[in-house]
């Protein structure tokens, strides 16, 4: 990648930064190499960042990169909340997810006092509505740096100003940007993990569920050329890199609005080729988009994983409609069979609202329904959050929260029973398991993925991360396996 080939020592500091990206943050990198290396001498010890994130994988990918521009710069990576840098990457599909970070940041006054020069900041989907911006300007005027889900970029630009200059050290700086088009490419790109990694296939979403806030703060769907996707994944692979996970809100609607159109399944068979690179995994997928290509793609290949995550959101074809879902129950349970039948072993799993608005009993029994007919593995049950500014938020017949409840603690044991059923037959079953870390509770164990995405523990020592081992599942633990290693 652009990143690591850089030769800093070239960048002239004398001159204006210049205009285009990513040189423009090489730049300002650059700069702050030079500012760290003397901090770092003043204060005689390391300067640390500590990033928490909430949220998706999408999120979860952004503070990876926050990560390696962070460690291009000069920081250290820490656990502790004690650190010069610190960021909580945000998420605000549901409401609780924002309660979170107001608790937290509530929480850090000390911190701050004990390290009047520690960088406070704010970014992720949060932080694209006004609300909440103007709620933060207001009440914790600890905060230092807030940006946006567009300009993450900018992350080493923004900081610049914040720690160079004086006038701007004392006043929280916001930058948030209404929606752009643009995508950057060649920035840093650090990895969590040497052997996988994510690949951002397309931002935002053009869907509008009418319960879902991710458009208004993600903004419009774009997708990546196929030459930059592939590129990054073949600069992974020479790293060591042997899976990945292609990333977009609607990973089956890849490719609509490039100039020259591909569809999802085409991209697949073009990462597919690429050697040395042994795992394909993606989501999220629309039920809406998921065409007969792409479950063949997936029936011919030997990479892509067995394992589909389609959200379901609710069972009740009246309810999808009016959530703009733009399926039936019908449409779905034939997907599931189309599935299977190209994939015998793949694994499903969902995600399921409760107590939408206009919910009643009728619909919510078809949604129980629905998950004794897709035969889950596990499912992500949430109760519905009523955020402002979608069309379900001024809907009327809003579920009062304790029939939501009941009705969410019913579907909970509903998909607990059907999993555990699930688990049961896949016992005594071999899987290909990707050795990923240690076990944190025993470290004679390690943890791994199979293809279907079951977490397993198994007995193995950690040189062997990173690699595929043969491993029999013994028995089911609840949310994971624990296995022996076949021989
Ligand atoms: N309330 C509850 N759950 C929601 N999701 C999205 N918006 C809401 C909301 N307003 C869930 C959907 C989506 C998952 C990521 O979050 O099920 O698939
Ligand atoms: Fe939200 Fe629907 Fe887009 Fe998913 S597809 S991010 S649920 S609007």
């Amino acid at each position: 990648m652009y990143g690591e080939k850089t030769d800093f020592d070239k960048i002239d500091l004398t001159k204006e930064p210049p205009e285009a990206e990513p040189e423009r943050q090489y730049y300002f990198i650059r700069l702050l190499q030079e500012w760290a290396k003397e901090k770092k001498e003043e204060l005689g010890r390391p300067l640390y960042a500590n990033i928490t994130t909430f949220g998706c994988q999408m999120n979860a990918r952004d503070s990876e990169k926050i990560l390696g521009i962070m460690q291009m710069i000069g920081y250290e990576e820490t656990d502790s909340e004690e650190a010069d840098f610190l960021l909580y990457n945000t998420c605000t599909v549901r409401e609780n997810a924002n309660l979170k970070v107001y608790g937290r940041l509530g929480q850090l006054k000390k911190q701050k006092e004990k390290n009047p020069d520690m960088v406070i900041a704010l970014c992720g989907c949060m932080m694209q509505e006004k609300e909440v911006v103007e709620k933060i300007e207001k009440s914790y005027r600890n905060v230092d740096l807030i940006f946006g889900t567009h300009n993450i970029f900018k992350l080493a630009e923004l900081l610049s100003i914040k720690l160079l200059d004086q006038r701007a050290k004392r006043k929280m700086l916001v930058d948030i940007w209404e929606g752009t088009t643009e995508i950057v490419e060649d920035l840093p790109n650090e990895r969590k993990y040497f052997f996988k990694g994510g690949v951002n296939i397309m931002f935002g979403c053009n869907n509008f569920c009418s319960y879902c806030i991710v458009p208004y703060v993600r903004g419009r769907e774009r997708s990546r050329e196929p030459e930059d996707i592939i590129a990054e994944i073949e600069c992974m692979v020479q790293d060591g890199v042997v899976e990945v996970m292609l990333l977009g809100q609607n990973v089956n609607s890849y490719g609509k609005n490039l100039k020259q159109p591909i569809t999802f399944a085409q991209l697949l068979r073009r990462v597919e080729q690429i050697e040395g690179l042994e795992r394909i995994r993606f989501m999220t997928s629309h039920p809406k988009d998921l065409s007969d290509e792409l479950i063949e793609v997936m029936g011919n290949s030997k990479k892509i994983c067995h394992h589909m995550h389609l959200p379901l959101q609710s069972g009740s074809s009246r309810l999808l409609e009016v959530m703009n879902r733009h399926y039936t129950k019908e449409d779905y349970l034939l997907l599931v069979e189309k599935l299977r039948k190209a994939v015998p072993d793949i694994a499903l799993t969902t995600d399921i609202i409760v107590g939408f608005p206009g919910e009643t009993k009728e619909d919510f029994e078809e949604t129980l329904d629905m998950v004794r007919k897709a035969e889950y593995d596990s499912a992500f049950t949430f109760l519905y959050s009523k955020r402002t500014g979608t069309p379900a938020a001024a809907m009327e017949d809003q579920i009062p929260e304790e029939v939501a409840k009941e009705r969410f603690d019913r579907l909970l044991k509903e998909v607990q029973k059907i999993s555990a059923q699930k688990a049961q037959e896949r016992t005594k079953t071999v899987h290909t398991v990707l050795a990923e870390e240690v076990n944190q509770q025993d470290s004679s164990l390690l943890t791994g993925r199979s293809s279907q995405n079951y977490l397993v523990h198994f007995p193995g020592s950690k040189e062997q991360i990173g690699t595929f081992v043969k491993v029999r599942l013994e028995e089911c633990k609840g949310f994971y396996y624990l296995g022996q290693v076949e021989e």
